[in-house]
């Protein structure tokens, strides 16, 4: 055997031999890279006679080509190989469940639903969203409000009151969301729409009683508003909130001191077999407290009375939420436990909208 004919079969059991795409470039790099074998043989056809050279060329083209041609099978091979060999490794096996995603098993809490359900039916009518603090000044949650210095009513919220500060000031939080009512009313001009929507806090516990709670004020000021707008805007809320039609409502005199006159709604019920239905039956439920904001809470927060009026309620936000989806207790509200978020929960992705539908 010849020089070409010995270089030529180590070539090719090299090619044979290589086990994966790194060591079959290795042997291409050896024979055809530039300091190749086959590269070095080309290279010596330039100082061959032209006899020589019709004798050698076509023997070392021809290696050239061979060996050319065994990588490039060799190369498929491999890859072929290296294929089949990540599929079998790679088995998927499609009948086994589908994992379900965090957003999908996430869960929106009741109480943030309805806030937001609240704020889509109000946002429709024109209210905007006002906030204050959890913490409240004596002055911003009773006297502001025209609770008299020492009015028993002041006693009746349960007040839990923090110990006197340096200057003698007795802190609180708030036991009613109608601090922000003052908050607003001394910071804006009217006229003003707005709802607000927070925790509100009092001394009590049980079924229907915990004492961190939610409540949402409104309050509506300008020069005309009377207890006709303040009727419809309630009745068009309940109908909206509660998904019916037709509501009936009781409006009955009742006493606050930042209201003259003030009301208690009532919504007409049915409470066959236990549960509570709106729009039917012959029962009343008392679902919030309203009334004109009195002329004394209007001058406490630089408004005049005379030029001046509105009307203002305030409803309890875990009550109505109770009332729409059929929870008995409010106490599990309050303590995170996960398999009844993942019961009384909403998913996170269905946003409620007046269009699309409030609580679907
Ligand atoms: N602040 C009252 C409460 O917590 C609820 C309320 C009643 C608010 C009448 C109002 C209102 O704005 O006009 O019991």
């Amino acid at each position: 055997m010849n020089e070409i004919d010995n270089l030529g079969a180590s070539l090719l059991a090299d090619i044979a031999g290589a086990q994966d795409e790194t060591a079959l470039e290795q042997v291409r790099i050896a024979a055809l890279g530039k300091a190749g074998s086959i590269s070095a043989l080309l290279k010596t056809l330039g100082a061959m006679t032209p006899e020589e050279r019709k004798e050698k060329g076509p023997l070392i083209n021809g290696l050239r080509d061979t060996v050319q041609g065994a990588l490039s099978a060799r190369k498929e091979a491999l890859g072929e190989a290296a294929l089949d060999a990540r599929l079998a490794s790679e088995t998927v096996d499609i009948t086994l469940p589908v994992r379900e995603g965090p957003e999908a098993r996430g869960r929106i809490h009741p109480i943030s639903q309805v806030i937001d359900e609240i704020t889509a039916i109000f946002g429709d009518m024109g209210f905007s969203v006002a906030e204050g603090p959890d913490v409240e000044t004596d002055d911003l949650n009773f006297t502001k409000l025209n609770f008299p210095i020492g009015h028993p009513a002041r006693e009746m919220h349960d007040t839990f009151f923090f110990a006197p500060d340096a200057n003698g000031e007795r802190k609180l939080l708030r036991t009613h969301t109608s601090p922000v009512q003052v908050r607003t009313m001394m910071a804006q001009e009217p006229p003003i729409r707005v709802i607000c929507p927070g925790r509100t806090y009092r001394m009590d516990s049980d079924q229907t009683h915990t004492p961190m709670f939610h409540q949402v004020e409104g309050l509506v000021i300008d020069k005309k508003a009377h207890m006709g707008h303040m009727k419809w805007v309630l009745e068009e809320f309940c109908k909206a909130f509660f998904e019916i039609d037709n509501v009936k409502m009781r409006f009955r005199p009742s006493f606050f001191p930042f209201t003259e006159p003030s009301v208690e709604v009532d919504i007409q019920c049915s409470r066959k077999g236990g549960e509570i239905r709106f729009g039917e039956g012959e029962d009343w439920l008392e679902i919030l407290g309203c009334g004109m904001v009195h002329p004394n809470v209007l001058r406490n927060c630089g408004l005049d009375p005379d030029v001046y009026q509105g009307f203002a309620w305030g409803m309890g936000i875990d009550r109505i939420a109770m009332l729409k989806y059929g929870m008995p207790d409010l106490r599990p509200f309050f303590e995170a436990d996960l398999r009844w978020l993942a019961h009384y929960g909403f998913r996170p992705l269905d946003l409620p909208t007046l269009t699309g539908g409030l609580s679907s």
